[in-house]
């Protein structure tokens, strides 16, 4: 089994996390899942997973897919169901409990500082998507200017109450050796990053 440090915090924090969430953003929260929602294509029919859910932050905006939402915490996933339609799967992101190339998008929001072994977890959602799929990921990073890293570590402190292992930029590259191309836009006080891009075709 995968050591996971913080899985056991979100069930406590599920009844809050959505209200705390928006605090953590500064009034970014809507904004920028529409940011990450665009990059991907939804619409009736489609197979999106949105690895390690939460609340259903993405899911609740997904209409009509045919959406996948797993989680480590049962308690988070149970609040994911009362927002959005389709399927709430306990799994660890380590290790998704699905066939090769069955979805159409992979989604993760705010998950990769959380999960052991981001690297594997990236590994999953490209396992996963059919090939010229789409996969959309934004997270807080690692940051290499001063100014950054003391603002990413008030944040640390306060907001993930030092919990959190953010990865940094060159691990999302290699993550990205799977995709056609490495796009990336990096938002709120350049500390989170958005990277999106296609499953190569084989
Ligand atoms: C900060 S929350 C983000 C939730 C949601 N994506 C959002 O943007 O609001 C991190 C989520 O990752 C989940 N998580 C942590 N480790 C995980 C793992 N190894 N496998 C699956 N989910 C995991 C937690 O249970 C939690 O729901």
């Amino acid at each position: 089994m995968v050591e996971v440090k913080s899985h056991g915090l979100f069930k406590f924090m599920a009844p809050v996390y959505d209200c705390s969430a928006r605090m953590a953003m500064f009034g970014q929260y809507e904004r920028l899942r529409q940011q990450l929602l665009g990059k991907i294509e939804i619409k009736k029919g489609r197979r999106i997973l949105d690895m390690a859910s939460g609340t259903g932050y993405l899911a609740e905006r997904m209409g009509a897919v045919d959406l996948v939402c797993t989680d480590i915490s049962v308690k988070m996933l149970k609040r994911a169901r009362k927002k959005a339609k389709g399927d709430f799967v306990l799994a660890d992101a380590h290790r998704l409990p699905f066939r090769d190339g069955v979805f159409h998008s992979a989604v993760s929001s705010f998950a990769m500082h959380e999960v052991g072994r981001p690297g594997e977890v990236f590994g999953e959602m490209f396992r996963v998507l059919a090939p010229g799929g789409e996969i959309a990921v934004m997270d807080v990073v690692q940051q290499t200017r001063f100014s950054k890293k003391i603002l990413l570590e008030i944040f640390h402190t306060f907001i993930e109450m030092r919990t959190a292992s953010y990865v940094n930029i060159p691990q999302l590259k290699d993550a990205f050796r799977g995709a056609d191309g490495f796009n990336i836009q990096l938002d709120m006080f350049e500390l989170v990053a958005l990277v999106w891009g296609r499953k190569r075709l084989e």
